[in-house]
């Protein structure tokens, strides 16, 4: 048995299973769950090694304990070095797994915009809100008065057929412009009155530059000696800030039964530049909008004095604006929905 009672043959025997543990240890809970088996501080089969010191006689007793702390440093050490092994291991094992090869070309990512009609409208807001109008929403559904009464378009005037209005009833229908909102406007406010009324309108009429719903932008300016002059000055900035720079305006003589005069605007070509073109039909001018000083009587209709104030309208195409300014030559387009066609224009 020997003076350390057999310490030598057990010590040799337990470094000889924690190697053999060793070479099976892959992952760092193995390697925790060995070192309980040999070195926790109480179960551990080396601390289980300091009963037997009772047999050794006392004076080789300190041998005894320095061998078995010498084979408790041995195995922390042993340890140590298999489970710095096994961690390298581990994460290179991770790197494999969660490899991402930074050379390939990244996944394309759509960028959504707003719609054609959205863009067209906000730009007309913000060229016309920097010259101080504000804005008013009316209603769709509108009554007769509004849509055509007070505009100075009475029951069988001539001018109702130039608008196929769906009715909804003898007395309401679906507004056929936004003009409507001028007489909500005069009635509710004393002048100067500078308002944008942005809205839909609806007629029964469909073919490639026309739709049954489509959408408007009315302009009314109210204030003592309101002249046609105004009215260009204003239309001069709204052209050259959606069209281009270069661009100039040129009233026409036309018929608006709420104006007089009315006006039918052009502007120059702003693909030719006023040489004549396709998109001008060789005219160098393109028709953009109507407008006009307000008729006294529908001043007078609203209770504003015609000899005190004089007022100028305009109605603008939002669509017609969309397709000029954008090259779209059928109005379907607009309303298809189609991403393809809706994300070229993104302005
Ligand atoms: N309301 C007219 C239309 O829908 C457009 C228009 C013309 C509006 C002249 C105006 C104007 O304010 O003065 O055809």
């Amino acid at each position: 048995m020997g003076k350390l009672n057999g310490l030598e043959d057990k010590v040799a025997e337990i470094k000889a299973r924690l190697e053999e543990a060793a070479s099976e240890m892959g992952t760092s809970k193995e390697v925790y769950e060995g070192m309980k088996e040999f070195l926790d501080p109480k179960k551990g089969r080396i601390s289980q090694l300091m009963k037997d010191m009772r047999e050794v006689a006392p004076e080789d007793r300190a041998e005894f304990g320095k061998t078995v702390n010498a084979l408790k440093t041995w195995a922390q050490d042993r340890f140590d070095t298999i489970g710095s092994e096994v961690k390298q291991q581990e994460l290179m094992m991770r790197y494999r797994k969660e490899f991402v090869d930074v050379t390939l070309p990244s996944v394309s990512l759509k960028k959504g915009n707003l719609h054609p009609i959205t863009q067209v409208r906000e730009q007309l807001i913000d060229i016309f809100a920097s010259m101080g109008f504000t804005i008013y929403e009316g209603s769709e559904i509108e009554n007769d008065y509004y849509n055509f009464t007070a505009l100075n378009t009475p029951q069988d005037h001539p001018a109702r057929d130039m608008q196929d209005t769906f009715y909804l009833s003898p007395e309401f229908l679906l507004r056929t412009q936004t003009s409507s909102g001028q007489i909500h406007v005069m009635e509710n406010e004393k002048p100067p009155i500078k308002i944008l009324s942005p809205g839909k309108v609806f007629r029964s009429d469909d073919d490639a530059t026309h739709s049954p719903m489509f959408s408007q932008m009315e302009g009314l300016v109210v204030d003592k000696h309101i002249a046609l002059s105004d009215l260009q000055g204003m239309l001069d900035i709204f052209v050259q800030k959606i069209y281009g720079e270069g661009t100039r305006t040129r009233l026409r003589p036309s018929y608006f039964p709420f104006t007089e005069p009315s006006v039918e605007v052009d502007c120059s070509c702003f693909s030719c530049g006023g040489k004549g073109c396709r998109l001008c039909k060789g005219t160098g001018w393109i028709e953009v909008l109507g407008a006009g000083i307000v008729n006294r009587k529908v001043l007078e209709n609203c209770g504003i004095d015609p000899d005190e104030y004089s007022g100028l309208a305009f109605g603008i195409g939002i669509e017609r604006t969309a397709m000029l300014k954008y090259g779209i030559n059928n109005i379907k387009l607009l309303f298809e929905s189609d991403i393809d066609v809706l994300s070229q224009i993104d302005d």
